[in-house]
């Protein structure tokens, strides 16, 4: 058996491959590889998967949560309520926009915001909730939007790792006022490159999202911004932007916006592995199924809650000697990660916020207690076997 890796690409694309080869080589053909036939019906199609009635593409999934925060009017000196314990980017964003984030620490076993320190953290300037559905399992929807409610906040889901997972019969993207994905190759939905969308209910929000996405500019620029501006115009918007045809119109800016545009090859892979993001989420559960079973009496092992089906991106251990199991699985070929070493609150770049070791207490503790363990739709019973008889033994 060779080395197991965290996860496997190659296996992936083995199984969509003439299909993709087929999609790909329709793309090149056409000469549209800007907002083209892929990308529109790609957003529709996202959109009812998720259950939203918008879903607006962007380049990433960091754009897509600067987008979705520029797009609510969070900025300067707004504060926005949300986890240390994610990629970096959830917080980011949120500078990135010229808003504060101020963490909130995270439960020890669903590794998810602790809601019930929420409210202390909420000012008068804070104006949004960011919760990260971590790992794949989603947060405590319902009590932060009854909080969010209560003061008249908005709720920005980072869904980047959560493509697929359950809440209470509603699929994780659907369940605030915006959300946010991201289709790194590596996360549960994923690109051959980058690529991330929006979803919202909100027609507003979403047209100025694809304003925002380009340039501020042409037809959705001045819907968007007959919109801010209360302006009771109607705007023509059947001009192509894709980019084989000259719009005018492009040339005219409304906004102050981005580059930030989901491609057609992207969106046309996204299409074909979309249709199979159900049984991928399932073959992921059907490993984290029989690690937990193995692993349960050894190590603290992922959650699982009523209601609330964890799409399983990455599986979650948590170790006392985290270093020496990940040097015992390197050793018999298993591949293993940290997520993450460094909490949000106590990264460098951050030291102007003046937290302090100590004041994030669960998210420092798993910093230094947890990892990842192989997990993809691919992965074989074999090397389930492996990576659990290393495990049980180390
Ligand atoms: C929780 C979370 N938020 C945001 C992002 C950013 O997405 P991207 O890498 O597509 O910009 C990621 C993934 O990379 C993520 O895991």
């Amino acid at each position: 058996m060779g080395k197991i890796p965290l996860l496997n690409l190659e296996r992936q694309y083995e199984q969509i491959q003439e299909e993709a080869q087929q999609a790909v080589c329709e793309v090149l053909a056409s000469g549209k590889y800007i907002m083209g036939e892929n990308v529109k019906k790609f957003e529709a199609e996202f959109a009812q998967y998720i259950g939203v009635d918008y879903a607006v593409s962007v380049g990433n999934g960091t754009d897509a949560l600067v987008i979705a925060l520029k797009g609510l009017g969070i900025g300067e000196g707004d504060e926005v309520i949300t986890t240390p314990y994610t990629f970096f980017a959830t917080a980011e964003a949120i500078s990135f926009v010229g808003a504060t984030p101020v963490f909130v620490d995270v439960l020890t076993d669903t590794y998810n915001m602790d809601v019930s320190q929420i409210e202390a953290k909420i000012t008068d300037k804070t104006r949004a909730i960011m919760p990260v559905h971590i790992f794949g399992l989603c947060a405590d929807m319902q009590r932060i939007n009854e909080i969010a409610k209560k003061h008249g906040l908005f709720v920005i889901e980072d869904a980047c790792q959560a493509a697929g997972a359950v809440y209470y019969g509603q699929k994780a993207g659907a369940l605030a006022d915006v959300a946010c994905f991201s289709f790194f190759p590596t996360k549960n939905l994923g690109c051959a490159g980058d690529g991330g969308i929006i979803t919202t209910n909100d027609e507003k929000l979403a047209t100025i999202c694809k304003a925002l996405r380009a340039h501020g500019s042409g037809e959705m620029g001045e819907k968007a911004y007959n919109l801010l501006n209360n302006i009771d115009a109607e705007v023509e918007e059947d001009v192509s932007a894709d980019n084989t045809v000259y719009n005018p119109k492009k040339y005219y800016n409304y906004l102050i916006g981005h580059n930030s545009r989901l491609d057609e090859l992207q969106a046309a892979l996204l299409r074909i592995k979309l249709r199979k993001l159900d049984e991928y989420i399932q073959n992921r559960r059907k490993t984290a199924q029989r690690y937990t079973e193995a692993l349960k009496d050894k190590y603290i092992v992922p959650v699982e809650e009523e209601e609330n089906m964890h799409a399983y991106h990455l599986y979650i251990l948590q170790s006392e000697n985290r270093q020496q199991t990940i040097e015992a699985l390197d050793k018999a070929g298993v591949a293993a990660g940290v997520y993450y070493p460094v909490p949000l609150h106590l990264q460098k770049c951050y030291t102007d916020l003046g937290y302090q070791l100590g004041d994030l207490p669960n998210a420092e503790y798993l910093s230094h207690r947890t990892f990842a363990i192989p997990m993809f739709p691919e992965i074989n019973d074999n090397e389930i076997e492996h990576v659990i008889e290393v495990l049980v033994k180390e």
